[in-house]
């Protein structure tokens, strides 16, 4: 998620769920050729398993920027076929390939030439007002048959080209589960992996029953902690869960780290901690300390522990609950 799923929220949903498969914000492949490739696709080793998502729409760039990709060992590379944004319209990528599955397939196919991690993609059940099935089906069905690709992340509802803001394209148009199940029941030697308006592990678990795979945004994102149990419900982990405690104390310790490189401010990573008690007492202030500009500009990490102790002094009479 662009802005959201950078490197250092990366590196806490990791403390948070060793299993979960991670992906990065879309990058244009032209950015990886062309301008600071460390800076955009370097990450933190513990990242993994981790993807890469690409946004672009030349089979040869893309082809170029995957293999650039593969050198800093990703573990898959996703093309977005879902973004509606004006600008990425304009670069004639992101959800409007849908209209154009013959580019898909070369871009996909000429990926996964140079590459030997799988080449994934994500996309809507369709655009604008269409609301039939068929075209949904036709588009999988024709990359099915045309390229290796085999995982589909779904995002399950159509994308708006026109009239609305890529915000309102994640609410307004509705959520079709039941066109993500029917792909997987019409091709079932597809990863079909749902995504859209997933809050809650109950409604994980109600998925799974259809599909291969959830994939989680923008809760996992303002409430992290909602992955603490994945590694044991969805990856058979017999490991405990990681407690607050711990994870402050790991999440403090990289701060510290990543503070002491250049260009890196307490403001960038600190802004990603922000959900990270999200349903305790004291959410609050902790939320409130760590994006008050005039505590945050002294670049200390030790902000982190004042706001963690806030947190406890909260929960004194419940001490069990953190
Ligand atoms: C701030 C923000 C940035 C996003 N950026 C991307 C992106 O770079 N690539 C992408 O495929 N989807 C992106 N999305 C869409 C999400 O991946 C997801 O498909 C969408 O939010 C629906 O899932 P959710 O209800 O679980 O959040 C973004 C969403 C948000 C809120």
């Amino acid at each position: 998620m662009l802005d959201w799923t950078d490197r250092h929220y990366r590196y806490m949903a990791r403390l948070i769920s060793q299993n979960t498969w991670l992906y990065t914000e879309m990058i244009n492949a032209n950015a990886i050729i062309h301008g600071n490739r460390d800076k955009l696709l370097t990450y933190h080793p513990q990242e993994q398993p981790i993807a890469l998502q690409l946004g672009g729409s030349e089979p040869e760039v893309l082809a170029q920027a995957a293999k650039i990709a593969a050198g800093y060992d990703y573990n898959e590379i996703n093309l977005n076929c879902g973004c509606p944004s004006p600008r990425v319209q304009q670069g004639a990528f992101g959800a409007c390939l849908m209209h154009e599955v013959a580019l898909v397939a070369r871009c996909l196919n000429a990926m996964q030439e140079t590459v030997d991690i799988p080449v994934t993609i994500k996309h809507r059940i369709g655009l604008d007002k269409e609301t039939a099935y068929q075209p949904l089906a036709d588009f999988v069905g024709t990359l099915r048959e045309r390229t290796a690709c085999r995982i589909f992340i779904v995002h399950a509802r159509n994308a708006w080209l026109e009239g609305l803001s890529p915000k309102d394209n994640r609410d307004i148009p509705p959520l079709r589960y039941d066109y993500v199940y029917r792909l997987k029941q019409e091709f079932p030697d597809l990863h079909i992996i749902l995504n859209g308006g997933v809050t809650s592990n109950k409604q994980i678990c109600q998925h799974l029953q259809y599909v291969d795979g959830v994939m989680v945004g923008r809760e996992a994102y303002h409430n992290p902690m909602l992955m603490r149990s994945w590694d044991a419900e969805f990856y058979g982990s017999t490991l405990p869960a990681v407690g607050y405690e711990a994870l402050v104390e790991q999440l403090i310790e990289y701060t510290q780290q990543q503070l002491a490189k250049p260009d890196n401010s307490l403001r960038h990573m600190a802004r990603h901690y922000l959900g990270l008690m999200h349903g305790l007492q004291g959410a609050r202030q902790w939320r409130r300390m760590l994006s008050d500009a005039s505590l945050l500009k002294n670049n200390n990490a030790s902000l982190i522990t004042a706001a963690w102790q806030a947190v406890k002094n909260s929960n004194v009479s419940q001490p069990a609950s953190i």
